[in-house]
């Protein structure tokens, strides 16, 4: 297929699915979204439905091909990245999920992760899989399925039931059920991978109790997984990239060196340092995680996840009612000089990084009766900033050096106002892409690094270029003021004490 030089990504969300074609420099051609519906079916509980999840798959990706005037032939390969760590636990023979996807959100399992921190087991855990006993992460997600569905665990022992993140679930429909299989950057959000060793563990799949034989097979990233079943589309593509979003954004953002870095502003906010080929465990706040596997070489990246960004606008327009757009925010922010002294403290979900508190609720401080709708958009957006300070202050007490700049993407990346104040806290130069569908280019670009689009690292760093920077300008004590009053709110908020 020697004309085929178009790349289809799929950017499967936490709260949407958006496809986009790209051409051989990098531009997207065409773009298909869908917003999801979220479901809370207990305090604390996050679900999707993955029948939704497909199809709204299948339909963006037929939409931003039909849009893109393409035929489907001219697709060189589809690229997959996905919300990370939620689990799909789906029938072998029928491909029917027993449960709806529990998301990385969820905090059901939060007594389970404590009692077996309790029981001595984090430093085993932390030392093979980078990460810590915490609900974020798949494993106790689906021993809960296993042990909550009617003959789901035996089922599973027996290899009838198949686990999977979003991206494999979505590579098992694609390929109508022929491709059971994942890559290192999703296999090492389970807990049940050992990320240096390359390989699904079998202590680890013991101590959470979930069978190996409900494993898919873990590829590099850059690979062909296998090709759309007929039917799908108008010629069989392959399927030759799959990431999770946050190191999809990693690989979109060319930071292909030990010491770049990137933040990445969607639900959550995900700050990935580029560790080179060794796997760093500096401390016990962030996580070490495979950031891509290229020709059989992992390159690490430390992690830091802050579990609320986006979806703190989210919450002020569908929980609050004080705006009726997200992008209402930036004009309230910016149409008041402060926040009027008030902090929001946006632990909806509990808190990731770096304070690990899977009990903390979200919290609201310093309100008095002049605060207005404007002042809690201003700290919401505010919060952003001063949890990706929190990550940078982390990665600095492990030992990692300040990096010299961050580059940034995802939705709320588009706020000029907040990219500088992100600057001004953090004390870094923000560089913010032309193009802010990072995660979709990344995917891309494994994809077609797969098929021959590109050739190498190199010439895809050349197609990334930083279009705008914002440069510290904040003064010391207003800056230390700032962070003051964050902290205070943050130590207000926690249910353990860090
Ligand atoms: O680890 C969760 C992460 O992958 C979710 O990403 O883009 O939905 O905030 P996002």
């Amino acid at each position: 297929m020697a004309d085929a030089r178009y790349v289809l990504a799929v950017d499967q969300g936490t709260t949407s699915t958006r496809a986009i074609v790209f051409d051989a420099a990098g531009n997207g051609l065409a773009t298909a979204q869908r917003e999801f519906s979220q479901h809370y079916p207990e305090r604390g509980w996050v679900e999707h439905d993955p029948e939704v999840i497909w199809r709204d798959t299948l339909e963006t990706m037929r939409a931003a091909l039909a849009e893109s005037g393409l035929h489907a032939s001219a697709i060189a390969g589809i690229g997959i990245t996905n919300q990370r760590e939620t689990v799909v636990v789906w029938d072998r023979e029928t491909g029917v999920p027993v449960h709806r996807a529990i998301v990385w959100q969820d905090r059901r399992t939060a007594d389970v992760c404590a009692a077996l921190r309790d029981a001595g087991h984090e430093p085993e855990v932390r030392a093979k899989t980078g990460l810590l006993l915490d609900p974020y992460f798949s494993a106790t997600k689906v021993a809960w399925i296993l042990d909550h569905v009617e003959g789901a665990r035996e089922r599973a022992e027996a290899g009838a039931l198949a686990f999977g993140t979003i991206d494999s679930f979505l590579l098992w429909r694609l390929t109508g059920g022929r491709v059971h299989a994942t890559d290192p950057t999703n296999a090492g959000r389970t807990l049940l991978y050992d990320i240096r060793a390359d390989r699904w563990d079998t202590d680890l799949c013991k101590l959470f109790r979930v069978p190996m034989a409900m494993l898919p097979l873990v590829h590099d990233n850059s690979h062909v997984f296998g090709h759309t079943a007929p039917g799908l589309f108008d010629a069989a593509i392959p399927i030759a990239g799959i990431a999770g979003d946050q190191q999809a954004a990693l690989f979109g953002q060319a930071c292909f060196s030990a010491g770049m870095a990137k933040a990445t502003y969607g639900t959550g906010c995900f700050l990935l340092l580029n560790t080179g080929s060794e796997a760093e465990l500096s401390d016990d706040k962030l996580l070490a995680t495979p950031a891509y596997r290229l020709a059989g070489k992992t390159t690490y990246a430390l992690e830091g996840s802050i579990f609320v960004a986006g979806a703190a606008i989210k919450w002020l327009r569908d929980g609050l009612g004080v705006i009726a757009h997200a992008s209402e925010t930036s004009g309230l922010a910016t149409g008041v000089p402060d926040s009027h002294g008030v902090y929001m403290v946006p632990a909806f979900v509990g808190l990731g990084a770096p304070h690990w508190d899977p009990d903390a609720r979200a919290a609201i401080f310093g309100l008095t009766l002049d605060a207005t709708g404007a002042h809690l958009a201003r700290a919401a957006l505010e919060a952003v900033a001063y949890q990706t300070m929190d990550l940078v202050d982390a990665m600095i007490a492990g030992g990692a050096d300040r990096p010299a700049t961050i580059r940034i993407d995802g939705g709320m990346a588009a706020n000029d106002w907040l990219c500088q104040f992100i600057a001004d806290m953090l004390g870094v130069t923000v560089e913010r892409p032309a193009h802010l569908e990072t995660t979709a280019l990344g995917a891309a670009f494994l994809a077609g690094l797969a098929m021959g689009v590109w050739r190498d690292l190199d010439t895809l760093a050349g197609l990334v270029r930083a279009t705008d920077r914002f440069v510290p300008a904040m003064a010391d004590d207003r800056r230390a003021e700032l962070r003051r009053g964050w902290h205070a709110a943050i130590s207000r908020t926690l249910t353990t004490r860090d």
